[in-house]
This record gives structure tokens, C-alpha cells and sequence, in this order.
């Protein structure tokens, strides 16, 4: 995990290049996160393949090696987890630090209130400085309404306490927000609940738990934004094969889109529905998008995406799509600052609580790269123009950037982009992938 005083690692990227050749991008981080999670409350031993080696996901299988989980190293993705079991967790010697990772430290408060809930010890869950400024009660509120005792310190931020011993009843959870990670977090505290836990989405949004919760042979009902699940029963280990993170593929898509002469293929990239807002928002600015030998691998579809440069214009982001392309948005602002017209975003006040303020933290380095953007309380307005160069503030966000990266293949002149060590929570080889496909970077 990076410290505060590694947080000073710098990108350099060289103006102009094109993207073209055939990749695979890492492991996705959401599926890598639950495959660890799962496989080891599961019964017997679940073999990952595709796992991706970044610290936030390295930070969950340490917290569960810590709770006496036995896992192999990953090895070129592969790791195999040794299930304990629904109740076999054991109390951790310290405090479990998750670093940067905000879906560890959410899915886990759900998941820790139910495992311990019959054992007679506490964990506590730290992060980073900016998980440490995170909103958490989003989950503490409806685990308490299911008899969890999860405190926060006074502001709702980490570090969180999770009370064991306490039983926990099932609810029917109407979400505020449009949450993965909420309806995640109740759902695994659900497996644990006497009776029905069900939560509705106010907008479709990952069901990664959900696909994979079944394929652990777990009973497991969805319908029309409503999913239920009955407490008390087990997971049984399986073989997961993760597809390849669209998340992370989408830099190389926006790259790709707005460097004239690109052309790029990703390979077994994961097209789960609630997952392609990015691939849908590009279209609708005119990408040249293709999506080949579609296929399924377990629970997930994946397909080989094939993405040349085109002339892309301003569009008003559907809302609908907003929760299909949520981590998607920074890398899209790039599109969006090299379109032809004007982009609006509205819909999208969750950007504001991501690993930084996205929405600000894009807006601010867009205007220093000469691009008119003007953030809005859920949203931004983007003016399509010319990107010139500059040094640019990551705000320690992995996402923001690999996207100001990206926008070097049209910059007239190098950008810098400051505090990038977090870019290792999800992409550690994203230098190596994007020189390899034609972007001239170097980091210090
Ligand atoms: C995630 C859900 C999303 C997403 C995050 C990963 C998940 O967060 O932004 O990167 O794995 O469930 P929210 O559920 O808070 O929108």
C-alpha cells in the first residue's frame, strides 16, 4: 500500500502517438474482491484464475489471511482460497487495514456483522486518507436496522468497529442511492439474517454478488430492481475465471477513440449489462466500438473489444447510464474534451464521494489543459476543444489518473500528472500496457 509519502509519484506523458495492437488489461477489481470474499466462506477450496493482483484486492485477501483464511500467493492470476466456512472465521490479531479500497471495506462490514455474529470478538477496519474520508453511513445505518452494531467515528467515516455477537434479522431495504456496494454489504449480512433480506435499486446497478453468490449454489431471487436472498445457508466452493477489468480496458477505449490512426483490441474484457454505460455513452458520441466472439465464462460475458479512432461528438449522458458507468466518468471526460460541442452530465452526484472528487478533480485539470469545463452539483458541462499540456492533480485517484494519461495522444505538449502511486490499487502494469499500445509515458 502506497504511504502519504510515496503519494508523490509523478506520470510524464509525451504529446501525440495512436494506440493500436491486441491486449489484456488486468483482472476486474469488483469480481477479484468477492472471489475472495466468497471462496472463503465457501465449503472446500474455490481456484481463481484471472485475479488481480492490486492492492486494493491484495488488501481483502490479506484481511481474510488475517482472519485465519489459508490462500496460496496469486501466480500469474491463479490463487486457490481454502474455505473456513459460513462461521469459521477467526479473530484477527490486529486491527485490518484496507488501504485505498472502499468496496472492501463496505462489502466487509456487511459481511464481518453476519460471520461473527456468533462469535464473541470485534474487528476493527481502517483505510487510507481518502477511504478514511469516506461516507460509510450508507451501510452502518441499514446493518444497524438488521441488529448489526457497526460504529464510525463522528463524521460516518472510517475507521469502522464491527461487534460481534450480534444476531442479525432480515430487512426489506429500500436503497437512497444507486449502490453496488450498499446492496452487496446487505446481502452478504443477509446470508447470516433469520428470514428474507431483500434490497431494492432506485437504477440497475453490478451484480457481480449476485451472479456469483449463485454460482457458489446460493438461492438468490432478482426482480425488476428487487433482490432477495433467505439467511442461514452455505456457499460451496467453485472454480471462478475473472474476465479482464472494462474499467481499466477503458482508457485504452478512449484512447483509442480519440488518437487518430488507433486501433486497438482488448481481449476477454468483461461485458456484464451493468458494467458497459461506458461502451453505450461512447456510441452515442460516435465511437467506433466493436464488441467480438462474444462469449460466457462462468457467471460473466466477456468479448474481445475492438476500438478505432473517430470523430466523436458532444452528447447530453443519458441518466440511465449514469450507474452502468460509474468509474468510467473521468476517462469519459477525456472523450468528451475532444469531441465535437458540448457534453452535460447530470445525475452523477455519487462522482463526488469516489476515491477523490471526481467531478472537481476532473473540471480542475481539464482548465489547465485549456478544455472549458464547469462542474455542476451532479455533473459537469464540457466544452470539445484542444488539450494542451500542463501539470495536473490526481488527487491520489488511480482513475483520474489514467485518464489524464490518456489525453496525452492529443495534447500539444507533455503533461504531468501528479500523486499517481494509487494507480496500483487496480492497474499495476498500466505503464508497461500503455507503452506497449503507443503512449509514450514514463513514471518517476
Ligand atoms: C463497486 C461499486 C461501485 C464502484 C466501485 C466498485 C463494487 O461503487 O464505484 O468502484 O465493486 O461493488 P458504488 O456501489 O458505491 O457506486
Amino acid at each position: 500500500m502506497p504511504t502519504e509519502s510515496q503519494s508523490n509519484i509523478q506520470f510524464m506523458a509525451e504529446p501525440g502517438g495512436a494506440l493500436s495492437g491486441s491486449i489484456r488489461v488486468p483482472g476486474d477489481k469488483s469480481i477479484s474482491h468477492r472471489s475472495i470474499m466468497f471462496g472463503a466462506l465457501a465449503e472446500g477450496v474455490t481456484r481463481v484464475s484471472g485475479f488481480l493482483n492490486g492492492e486494493d484486492n491484495l488488501a481483502t485477501l490479506n484481511a481474510f489471511r488475517s482472519m485465519g483464511v489459508k490462500i496460496t500467493d496469486p501466480e500469474n492470476g491463479q490463487l486457490e482460497i481454502s474455505g473456513v466456512g459460513m462461521h469459521g472465521l477467526q479473530a484477527p490479531a490486529a486491527d485490518i487495514d484496507v488501504g485505498n479500497a472502499g468496496t472492501s471495506i463496505r462489502l466487509l462490514s456487511g459481511l464481518l456483522s453476519g460471520a461473527i455474529s456468533r462469535q464473541n470478538f470485534n474487528v476493527v477496519l481502517s483505510g487510507d486518507s481518502s477511504l478514511s474520508k469516506r461516507p460509510m453511513k450508507r451501510v452502518t445505518d441499514p446493518l444497524k436496522l438488521m441488529g448489526a452494531l457497526v460504529e464510525t467515528n463522528k463524521e460516518g467515516t472510517p475507521p469502522l468497529t464491527i461487534h460481534g455477537g450480534k444476531k442479525l434479522q432480515g430487512i426489506d431495504y429500500d436503497m437512497p442511492m444507486a449502490s453496488a456496494q450498499v446492496k452487496s454489504c446487505l446481502l452478504l449480512a443477509g446470508l447470516y439474517a433469520e428470514g428474507k433480506t431483500c434490497v431494492t435499486e432506485p437504477a440497475p446497478t453490478r451484480d457481480h454478488t449476485e451472479r456469483m453468490l449463485r454460482g457458489f449454489g446460493y438461492h438468490v431471487e432478482s426482480n425488476h430492481g428487487r433482490v432477495c436472498l433467505e439467511g442461514g445457508g452455505k456457499l460451496i466452493a467453485t472454480d471462478i475465471d475473472i474476465p479482464a477489468d472494462i474499467s481499466s480496458a477503458t482508457f485504452f477505449i478512449v484512447g483509442a477513440s480519440i488518437a487518430d490512426g488507433s486501433d486497438i483490441t482488448l481481449e476477454h474484457v468483461g461485458i456484464n449489462p451493468t458494467r458497459i454505460g461506458v461502451i453505450n455513452i461512447l456510441r452515442l458520441m460516435g465511437a467506433s466500438i466493436e464488441l467480438l466472439n462474444e462469449r460466457d465464462v462462468g457467471a460473466e460475458p466477456v468479448a474481445d473489444i475492438r476500438v478505432k479512432s473517430a470523430k466523436l461528438k458532444g452528447i447530453q449522458i443519458p441518466e440511465e447510464q449514469v450507474p452502468l458507468a460509474i468509474d468510467e466518468f473521468p476517462a469519459i471526460f477525456i472523450a468528451a474534451s475532444c469531441a465535437e460541442g458540448e457534453t452535460v452530465l447530470t445525475g452523477a452526484e455519487e462522482l463526488r464521494v469516489k476515491e477523490s472528487d471526481r467531478i472537481q478533480a476532473m473540471a480542475d485539470g481539464l482548465n489547465i489543459l485549456g478544455i472549458q469545463a464547469q462542474s455542476t452539483a451532479d455533473g459537469i458541462i464540457i466544452q470539445g476543444g484542444s488539450i494542451g499540456g500542463g501539470i495536473v492533480e490526481s488527487h491520489d485517484d488511480h482513475r483520474i489518473a489514467m485518464s489524464f494519461a490518456m489525453a496525452a495522444l492529443v495534447a500539444k505538449a507533455p503533461i504531468t500528472i501528479n500523486e499517481c502511486a494509487n494507480v496500483a490499487t487496480s492497474f499495476p502494469s498500466f505503464i508497461a500496457l500503455a507503452n506497449q499500445s503507443g503512449l509514450k509515458i514514463t513514471s518517476n
